[in-house]
């Protein structure tokens, strides 16, 4: 039934792209920096920009990678080379493999402490935390030369493992088993934080809304997490994409992800905020208050330590599906474009990954082995995060929607988004063609010179 215009493997039902395409937004973007940047950015004021984000340019340009991939079939470089042979517009696809490292470079290196994290939780080591004990803890993880680097190592086998089972015995039936149970853990976790004596703090911290706080930078930071957040930019909606079912309604499903992404958000930060609160504790920033706040605070509720192994556990969980995402980019493209098997592509990403996420990890911390040395004034670390994200990132998603608005003719981008006229929803698809047309790059283009430096 679930057949694509060129026989290739596909999710086998709705329920199962939502929860790919769900796992792809969900990672480490949700539980660290969603509730650190709206706390720390307005609260309230904060998340009303990031929705307005959402709308003027997230669901445009997911619509627009939606639109790509399933129209092509194809992996993100292959994708623009059917749609546009012979012209430059593929490399926004190179760029999106050469982003899919950068990022992984990175991520994997935190997604390694996130991993470790739950070992340590599971063996017992946060048992009587004091606020310095964490510190040290977290600070000799970071500055540790060798058990980081292994445990990114185990990530990117797990990662690996998963990816080479294919996309539907891998990726669909991974992302359909843990993404409800992230769900479950994470509503427990909530249901024990907003029970905590002197939780309306946290949630007022996080709910209240001072438009005071808005400015420029407020804003820009807001689009920026919409990007990252929603895995916009750099063709992983693209390859989803193509392996999503011919039925599908693509606007219904970039609205429900969005959507629930920004729920998880949400829960996270109702699971961390009032819990932080409740022990005086200050809200803190990105890694820190994940790391160090996390194992204090959990060490001294009931259950404390079956709660902070659920948390890391949800951690990875996020961390390992958005990852799952990251990597099909390049592997897509090796396997589809390139002549390799499925494995060797896996293979080789993970080979790259690890080699050049060593750096990552030697340099996270100034006190690191690597943490002296610097590229452009950044340690590596910082560098392949910023690079990627403030940079490629906004600049794919600029591209990828004038590709769509402009190089797209118009009969062909409501004949894939209303599934051939089968789904009466022409109306709303010409709104977001004029919006992926004229406003998002105009929104873009602003992001991108602030993010440079420019404006
Ligand atoms: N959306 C993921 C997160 O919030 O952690 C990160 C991410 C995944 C970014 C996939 C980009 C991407 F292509």
């Amino acid at each position: 039934m679930h057949q694509t215009r060129n026989s290739r493997e596909t999710f086998s039902s709705g329920l199962a792209v939502f929860f790919a395409t769900l796992g792809s937004a969900v990672g480490l973007g949700n539980i660290w920096k969603f509730p650190y940047l709206v706390g720390a950015n307005g609260g309230g004021a904060f998340l009303l920009v990031y929705f307005l984000c959402i709308l003027f340019v997230g669901l445009p340009v997911m619509a627009s990678e939606f639109f790509i991939g399933r129209k092509t079939r194809k992996n993100a470089i292959g994708a623009f080379e059917q749609l546009k042979p012979r012209s430059p517009w593929k490399h926004i696809g190179t760029m999106g493999v050469a982003a899919s490292g950068l990022i992984m470079f990175f991520y994997s290196c935190v997604a390694g402490w996130v991993y470790y994290y739950l070992f340590k939780a599971l063996r017992g080591d946060f048992a009587g935390v004091t606020l310095d004990s964490a510190k040290a803890q977290f600070g000799s993880v970071v500055t540790d030369p060798v058990s980081p680097i292994l445990w990114q190592v185990i990530v990117m086998a797990v990662v690996s493992l998963i990816l080479t089972m294919g996309v539907k015995k891998g990726i669909e039936k991974i992302t359909k088993t843990l993404m409800p149970l992230l769900f479950l853990i994470i509503v427990i976790i909530d249901i024990r934080a907003i029970t905590l004596p002197g939780a309306s703090e946290g949630l007022k911290f996080l709910f209240h809304v001072d438009f005071n706080q808005l400015s420029g930078a407020v804003i820009l930071t807001a689009m920026g997490l919409a990007f990252f957040k929603l895995s916009l930019g750099m063709g992983t909606m693209i390859t989803y994409s193509s392996y999503f079912t011919e039925d599908n309604n693509l606007l219904g499903t970039a609205a429900k992800v969005a959507m629930a992404d920004t729920l998880v958000s949400m829960l996270a930060g109702i699971a961390i905020f009032p819990t932080v609160f409740a022990f005086g504790m200050e809200p803190g920033a990105g890694p820190g208050l994940l790391f160090m706040t996390i194992p204090l605070v959990f060490s001294q509720l009931p259950f404390g330590n079956a709660l902070l192994i659920a948390f890391f556990l949800l951690t990875s969980i996020a961390a390992t599906t958005a990852m799952l995402s990251l990597v099909e980019v390049p592997v897509a493209y090796f396997s589809e474009e390139r002549g390799l098997s499925r494995k060797t592509s896996v293979l080789l990403c993970a080979v790259v990954i690890v080699l050049l996420g060593i750096p990552a990890s030697l340099s996270a911390d100034s006190a690191g082995l690597l943490g002296g040395v610097t590229l452009f004034g950044k340690s590596f670390f910082d560098f392949y995060d910023f690079v990627s994200s403030n940079i490629m990132l906004p600049l794919g998603g600029l591209f990828i929607a004038l590709f769509a608005g402009h190089v797209i003719d118009k009969a062909q981008w409501q004949q894939e988004l209303t599934n051939q006229g089968r789904i009466g929803i022409a109306g709303v698809v010409a709104v977001v063609r004029f919006i992926a047309r004229y406003v998002t790059p105009a929104l873009l283009i602003i992001v991108f010179l602030h993010s440079i430096g420019v404006l």
